[in-house]
């Protein structure tokens, strides 16, 4: 797959789909991107594969399916940019091997997440939930049963990463005591203690909240036996991914009150769009809260998120750097090019580098920079030459024919 890259800025073409946040465009402007075109919905099957054609950067959330049949029509796609946290939408396979950059957002909304976790605790240690829907009915059920202050109270955070440690700050400035569980050791925020094993932290939790990702190893992490192990007075938070939990097994620690709540966001299965049906075995149920999945939907999260993802198209397009990338190999690369700079993304074999400094070494030019990132299938690998402008198309024809490139790209420097 080769492409022009050398064109001006203003015929490189973005296609942003599903209302992608101002912030994303107003920074596109400000890297002289003028070239690009916005729709308010996601769009799918024909109506995509029509719509990429001739596109360079195609922006999407997380409904838009980015298949090996849409890569296939998209004739000069360079990158995409999911602007939100999964990339399950893509196929990051495919597009790596047509050489499309895949980046995301991966931390703009932490903060979000940690704060709904944080007022869904107090909501759920003050039964507020089942209280105001009493009160919208006409009822008044004021009492202090199992109404329960957050200070001195121990919050157990099960998944100690971006989301978990943010949240140990703000608990402990609510004067919560804070132990966490992580698979790998985490340095701990303020004065937050790691749990010596998930059950101690079950035992001693008197709310518990998970903030792992979705693996195979976290594949039911909270079954039956953990709500066992938690204290009757505690409550449960899911503000992670619904496959983590066994959603029967919290349905029935709830109605047999072996816990005293649960506040859920996410779900195994989860409706694709607003208005479709929601079933889940928890609604109904006492002192549960239930969100659509919005955790991180925030007016400031979409607003990193726009600048997050833009400035990582930017300066994949503008420099080559793939700092982030959910599927090509990573390198980080000074903003501006000492000369003409090549980017060459190959499958990895012995030999390759070889191949291309000898594109240079023929011309008797000197290779001023070079920086090559390899993840055993694939490698990417960045080329300066100061004084080769003036045979930088000639040597970009010649990178493009070595056996096992899938894409090069010439980037000069602008002056
Ligand atoms: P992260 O990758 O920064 O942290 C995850 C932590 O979990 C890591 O420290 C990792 O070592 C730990 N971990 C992984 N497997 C584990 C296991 N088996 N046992 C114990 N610890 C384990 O992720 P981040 O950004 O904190 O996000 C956490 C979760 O929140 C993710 O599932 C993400 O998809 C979800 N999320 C949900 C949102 C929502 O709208 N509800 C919004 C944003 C994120």
């Amino acid at each position: 797959m080769n492409d022009r890259i050398s064109l001006p800025k203003d015929r490189i073409r973005i296609l942003l789909l599903e209302g992608i946040a101002d912030s994303a465009v107003d920074l596109f402007g400000q890297a002289d991107y003028a070239a690009i075109q916005r729709e308010k919905k996601a769009l799918e099957g024909a109506a995509l594969v029509e719509a990429v054609k001739g596109v360079h950067i195609l922006g999407i959330r997380s409904r838009t399916e980015v298949t090996e049949q849409v890569l296939a029509a998209a004739d000069r796609l360079i990158a995409i940019g999911c602007f939100c946290i999964g990339t399950n939408q893509v196929d990051l396979a495919a597009a790596a091997h047509h050489g499309v950059a895949v980046f995301n957002a991966p931390f703009s909304n932490t903060r979000s997440v940690a704060e709904l976790t944080l007022a869904e605790a107090v909501m759920l240690m003050r039964g507020i939930v089942d209280k105001s829907v009493a009160a919208h009915a006409g009822g008044w059920d004021k009492s202090a049963a199992n109404s329960w202050e957050m200070r001195g109270k121990t919050l157990g955070i099960i998944g100690y990463g971006n989301i978990g440690s943010q949240l140990s700050v703000l608990a402990e400035a609510f004067g919560m005591r804070v132990l966490y569980y992580d698979h790998t050791g985490k340095l701990p925020h303020g004065n937050a203690t790691p749990a010596a094993s998930l059950d101690q932290l079950l035992a001693q939790s008197d709310v518990v909240t998970i903030h792992v990702p979705e693996t195979p190893g976290t594949m039911g992490l909270m079954g039956a036996r953990q709500f066992a192990a938690m204290k009757p007075s505690a409550v449960f938070i899911n503000n992670a991914r619904g496959t983590v939990v066994d959603v029967p097994a919290l349905a029935k620690a709830l109605r047999e009150k072996r816990i005293l709540g649960a506040a859920v966001d996410v779900f195994p299965e989860e409706p694709k769009r607003n208005g479709e049906a929601f079933v889940s075995e928890l609604q109904g149920l006492p002192n549960v809260i239930l969100t659509p999945h919005i955790g991180g939907s925030t007016a400031e999260a979409q607003d990193r998120i726009g600048q997050e993802v833009g400035r990582k198209l930017v300066d994949y397009s503008d420099t080559g750097a793939t700092m982030g990338s959910v599927n090509l190999p990573q390198v980080q690369l000074p903003p501006r090019p000492t000369g003409a700079r090549w980017t060459h993304l190959h499958r990895d074999a012995p030999g390759i580098l070889s191949q291309m400094n000898a594109c240079f070494a023929r011309r008797g030019l000197n290779i001023t920079a070079q920086y090559l990132q390899t993840d055993g299938d694939l490698g990417y690998c960045v080329i300066e030459s100061v004084e080769a402008r003036a045979e930088a198309e000639a040597i970009l024809e010649e990178l493009r024919t070595l056996p096992g490139t899938i894409r090069a790209r010439l980037i000069y420097e602008r002056s």
